[in-house]
């Protein structure tokens, strides 16, 4: 029998990543992540929140369905213009027995985007009452890195509270700011392209999806 410590660092580096889609604006964020993390090979446990899924109707004119979670997730590879074969699982929000929802099951961490405030507030107040908020609790403790991009304009007090408490629970905050400074004016596409490298430069996970400052 292989012993623990032999197979732990090799079954880091090919975990998933968890990424869940929440009923914020800005769905074309989070499929867009989703997308370049299985063209960069990295397999993704995807949950989307029940919300989202009207948002994401909503903004993208696209409706999730499927009757089984890996018709859903084929369904959605087939969207996104990818191999039925990319490393995609598809986990419905209710399933509070999926892999994500124990610290057992090892994962490169977890990225939420965008983020409600509702989501927001749920894991801020420790709620794991659905795998969205169970998975994000469970990454923190896991001392993992959640990344967290929170989408609402303005921002209330609570929201702000509640950010704080979670970065210093050890989240990362990354709200979807424009750029200007890369002067990339012309495009959305270029705009979310920035976001995107900003929540792979906090996983520490190499890209070329924007240009850098100085380079
Ligand atoms: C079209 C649309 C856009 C929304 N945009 C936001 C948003 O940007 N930020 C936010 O916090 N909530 C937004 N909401 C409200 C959330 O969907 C709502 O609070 C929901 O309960 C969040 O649930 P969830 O966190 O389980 O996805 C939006 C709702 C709709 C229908």
């Amino acid at each position: 029998m292989t012993s623990l410590s032999s197979t732990y660092p090799d079954a880091l580096v090919q975990a998933p990543l968890v990424v869940a889609i929440t009923g914020a604006s800005g769905s074309v964020i989070g499929f867009r992540f989703v997308k370049a993390a299985l063209q960069m090979g990295i397999p993704v446990e995807l949950v989307m929140t029940e919300k989202s899924l009207q948002v994401i109707h909503d903004e993208l004119d696209y409706k999730v369905t499927g009757h089984t979670e890996e018709d859903k997730a084929i369904r959605l590879l087939e969207h996104l213009k990818l191999p039925s074969d990319a490393p995609l699982k598809f986990f419905g929000n209710h399933r509070l027995d999926a892999p994500p929802a124990s610290g057992t099951h090892l994962t490169r961490g977890m990225v939420i985007v965008p983020c409600s405030m509702g989501t927001l507030g749920r894991i801020a107040a420790g709620i794991g009452d659905n795998l969205v908020a169970r998975s994000a609790d469970v990454t923190l403790k896991e001392g993992r890195p959640l990344v967290l991009v929170p989408r609402e304009s303005p921002l209330n007090q609570i929201h702000l509270r509640n950010m704080l408490t979670l970065s210093q629970a050890g989240a990362h905050m990354v709200p979807p700011m424009l750029t200007f400074y890369l002067k990339d004016f012309s495009s959305v596409d270029g705009q979310v392209n920035y976001v995107l490298g900003k929540i792979f430069d906090v996983l520490r996970i190499p890209h070329q999806l924007s240009a850098r400052w100085g380079q």
